[in-house]
């Protein structure tokens, strides 16, 4: 069973939707299910002002990725990076074995953005 904290974020997820203006996009696949996620990002600073997300996938996936980035916005770059999948299960209350797997999208999306970002705003 999911806890009541998946329930709340899967049932009124934070931060969904897109960005006209993000900095950085990322997309993410689980190769176990087909399930997708998409990150969007805006940085200032170095900080994460604004994150954004689309996940296709099950509720375990949309709780993740929903938690994952109320938990990497107004943090630094190097603070979002380290940001892990057994964080993102905490922080839920926990997930059902068969479904851990779910949340690793979410940890690997944003760190993918913030790579992005970087790529692109590096100086030559
Ligand atoms: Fe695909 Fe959960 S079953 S992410």
């Amino acid at each position: 069973m999911y806890s009541e904290v998946v329930m709340d974020h899967f049932t009124n997820p934070r931060n969904v939707g897109e960005m006209e203006d993000a900095d950085a996009v990322a997309d993410v696949g689980n190769l176990s299910c087909g399930d997708t996620t998409r990150i969007y990002i805006k940085v200032k600073d170095d900080v994460i002002e604004d994150i954004k997300f689309k996940t296709f996938g099950c509720g375990a996936a949309i709780a993740s990725s929903s938690i994952a980035t109320e938990m990497v916005k107004g943090k630094t770059l190097d603070e979002a990076l380290k940001i892990t999948t057994e964080e993102i299960v905490d922080a839920l209350g926990g997930l059902p074995p068969a479904k851990v797997h779910c949340s690793v999208m979410a940890a690997d999306a944003i760190k993918k953005a913030i790579e992005n970002y970087r790529e692109k705003n590096k100086e030559d």
